[in-house]
């Protein structure tokens, strides 16, 4: 493959990784993998220079995260601009700079006030150099990695002056900002409160990997320091950004009266809720660069520009009803059902209440009066509740109540873990969930189903094919052949073939698979598959050890002993021992199974929807076997010489990491990632000193790759 086909390929799939990692939460490869992608990249480009592209994801993404920000001095200090919140305050200013200037008519500039964080980025012979955040005034913090990861700016501007300091403001469009909080609202996290709040948050990241994931973008807005060129005025400035195609802050008024500025200021009040983003105000500056010298400043801010603040409109209404919506990764969304109202241009009549803990915290309540706003100008949030109008019958609200612990789109159980704010379904056959689910099923560590990404996936479900992971083993080798898949299209967004089918090679390469998951993937496989909370490989094997097959599983008291245990993180070490149990005690399970997992596959069994799935699999003849069932280590140690052994691997050996560890379980043992003085082998090959060390401190016994074959025998 040429080169330059190559860079591109790599653009393009890291930029897709990317995507996955950071907004679908949906990795495919491993960090590892990924960094070997990047290098790849980083190597080909230094080697054909001719090749770079400041859209590269290497040139917009700065790698290794930083330890802190560097704090830099800026050239000039960035001030802040004095609010007003009257029209007649607007007047005050106009007559103070018509005195100090001795003239009557004097033109300004009406602009949007956007609602973002203030940032000065210097470019220096054309370069991209540094980029700060306005930090006290005089020190910002270094936020260049950051800044670079934002597509519309430039990281070169051509026929630049030897310096020029642009300064603007980073924000976050509505649309994105409602994009990123529905992600974090379905991985669990709590949302931001505004798209202001995200975009402080973003840029404070120290990881620009993160920062890269995250809509921000960018708008001028005035000019800093400058070297080697001459501008009169801000109108210059701005033709000067359109120049360096830098994106510059939109619409602008040109007024020569108090009248005519009032007047763009309503004009503006009315055009701003077009805008896309988030505005607070309207900017009223002199034009003229000779009038704002003879003005000056105070110790804040100039006396030549001053903000006129737009108070945010606040509604009262009613809140008729709570609704939850289930998300694609199960998550529970509790929605606001309003009395429809009219909020900063738009009707209201539903608002995101993000979680039980929001509603607490704001104690809301069926049947309550309550103030609504826009978030930034455009996400409808609710304020506060006014408590005196309170009907004397409504209750706290208790999303988990409410739904009777269903979910209400599948009956499902439904539960909240540890360090999460929100609820979720856990039923790996919820209709509302099918794409996750199928997707997770079909996954490489989970079923390993040939060809079946989340674009089939999506099809799938598109096309009533299945709506649950279990539906793929009726499907039929016409229902996939014939399967239509999106056009194909090429890097330009051009479609290349229109009608493009799933055809009949994959089609049977899938069904093979599913054979094989049908017939072949043992009890833990499938377990990891059904993707229920806290059931992650290992907690999968653990049960895979103490049961032979799902019915046992079913009906198993060992979970139920485990399920009744005291939850691990409120218990002190000593006394979360579940050796404590009578019953538990003769198991040894391990620690990745603990009393929240086993609740979590007790409610999964009890539940319609767990006792459906058992029945669908046995119609169907689906019955997977454990092949690691050792209840009792010590009853069953004959045929696993490593039983109840537990290792760490260290160094350079002949197999890798994975290999070691699959030897090591298939004969009874543990592979853990780090000596303690539970250890009972560091099996060390060359190097690996400092686990060496460690194990040395703590008398582990120290084996090399021969004398663990022999352990073997
Ligand atoms: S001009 C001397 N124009 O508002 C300051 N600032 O409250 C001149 N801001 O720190 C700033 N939109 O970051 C200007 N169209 C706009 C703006 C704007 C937002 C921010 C700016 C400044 C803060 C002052």
């Amino acid at each position: 493959m040429l080169f330059d086909q190559r860079i591109e390929e790599l653009r393009r799939e890291i930029a897709r990784h990317n995507q996955l990692y950071y907004q679908d939460a949906t990795p495919e490869i491993s960090d590892a993998e990924y960094d070997q992608l990047f290098r790849e990249l980083e190597d080909l480009e230094k080697a054909n220079p001719h090749l770079q592209d400041s859209h590269s994801p290497t040139q917009r993404v700065g790698g290794a995260p930083l330890e802190n920000f560097e704090q830099r001095k800026h050239l000039l200090p960035m001030l802040s601009i004095d609010d007003v919140f009257s029209e007649d305050e607007i007047g005050d200013f106009y007559s103070r700079i018509q005195k100090a200037l001795n003239q009557t008519s004097i033109t300004l500039t009406v602009e949007p006030k956007i609602d973002g964080v203030a940032c000065s980025i210097i470019y220096r012979e054309g370069a991209l150099e540094y980029a700060l955040t306005r930090g006290d005034g005089t020190h910002g913090d270094d936020i260049t990695q950051n800044i670079k990861t934002i597509h519309s700016i430039p990281l070169f501007i051509n026929k630049a002056p030897p310096l020029i300091e642009v300064r603007g403001e980073v924000y976050m469009s509505s649309a994105g900002f409602s994009k990123l909080n529905e992600h974090r609202t379905e991985e669990g996290l709590s949302p931001f409160a505004n798209p202001r709040n995200a975009t402080a948050g973003t840029l404070k990241s120290l990881d620009s990997r993160v920062v890269a994931s995250r809509p921000l973008d960018f708008l001028a807005h005035g000019l800093g320091s400058f070297e080697g060129i001459q501008i009169d005025n801000e109108d210059d400035y701005r033709d000067l950004l359109d120049q360096f195609q830098i994106p510059r802050n939109q619409p602008i008024w040109h007024t020569n009266s108090l009248a005519q500025t009032i007047e763009a200021i309503r004009e503006l009040d009315i055009q701003r809720h077009q805008l896309g983003y988030g505005t607070d105000g309207a900017v009223v500056k002199v034009l003229d660069f000779s009038q704002r010298s003879k003005l000056g400043f105070t110790s804040r801010a100039p006396r030549w520009a001053v903000a006129f603040k737009f108070p945010p409109e606040q509604v009262q209404t009613r809140l008729r009803d709570i609704t939850i919506q289930v998300g694609r990764t199960g998550v529970l969304t509790p929605v606001a059902e309003l009395e429809p109202v009219l909020v900063s241009g738009t009707t209201v009549s539903r608002a995101t209440l993000h979680n039980q803990e929001e509603i607490e915290r704001k104690d809301i309540r069926i049947g309550d009066t309550v103030i609504i706003e826009k978030a930034g100008e455009i996400i409808p949030s609710i304020v506060k509740v006014l408590k005196d109008k309170r009907p004397l019958d409504a209750n706290p609200y208790q999303l988990q109540v409410a739904l009777k612990h269903q979910c209400p789109s599948c009956g499902g159980p439904i539960q909240r873990l540890d360090g999460f704010v929100a609820w979720r379904c856990s039923n790996f056959t919820c209709p509302a969930q099918a794409v996750t689910r199928i997707t997770h099923f079909a996954s490489r560590k989970a079923l390993d189903l040939d060809g079946l990404g989340e674009s089939i996936s999506i099809k799938l479900v598109e096309t009533n094919l299945a709506s649950s992971p279990i539906d793929l083993f009726e499907l039929t080798i016409e229902d996939l052949s014939d399967l239509l898949l999106d056009p194909a299209k090429s890097s330009e967004g051009l479609i290349i073939s229109k009608e493009r089918r799933f055809g009949k090679k994959r089609a049977q390469t899938l069904l093979e698979s599913l054979q094989r998951a049908r017939n072949d993937m043992p009890l833990h496989r499938w377990l990891f598959a059904m993707g229920i909370a806290q059931i992650g490989e290992s907690a999968a094997k653990e049960l895979a050890r103490l049961h032979q097959n799902l019915q046992e599983l079913s009906k198993s008291q060992i979970i139920a002993d485990l399920a009744d245990l005291p939850d691990f993180q409120e218990l002190s070490k000593s006394k979360r021992k579940k050796e404590n149990h009578p019953r538990l005690k003769d198991y040894q399970i391990d620690d990745h199974l603990g009393p929240v997992a086993a609740q979590n596959l007790r409610s999964f069994f009890a539940s319609e929807a767990g006792k459906q799935v058992l029945d669908r699999l046995n119609d169907m003849d689906i019955d997977p076997q454990s092949e690691n069932y050792a209840p009792d280590p010590q009853a069953n140690s004959e045929g696993f010489p490593l039983a109840g052994k537990t290792f760490v691997v260290t160094g350079t050996l002949s197999a890798s990491r994975s290999e070691f560890k699959e030897t090591i379980e298939k004969n009874g043992g543990k592979l853990s990632g780090s000596i303690s003085s539970k250890t009972d082998y560091l099996l060390a090959g060359e190097g690996g000193g400092s686990k060496r060390k460690k194990a040395q401190d703590l008398s582990v016994t120290i084996i090399n790759e021969e004398e663990f074959l022999a352990l073997l025998k």
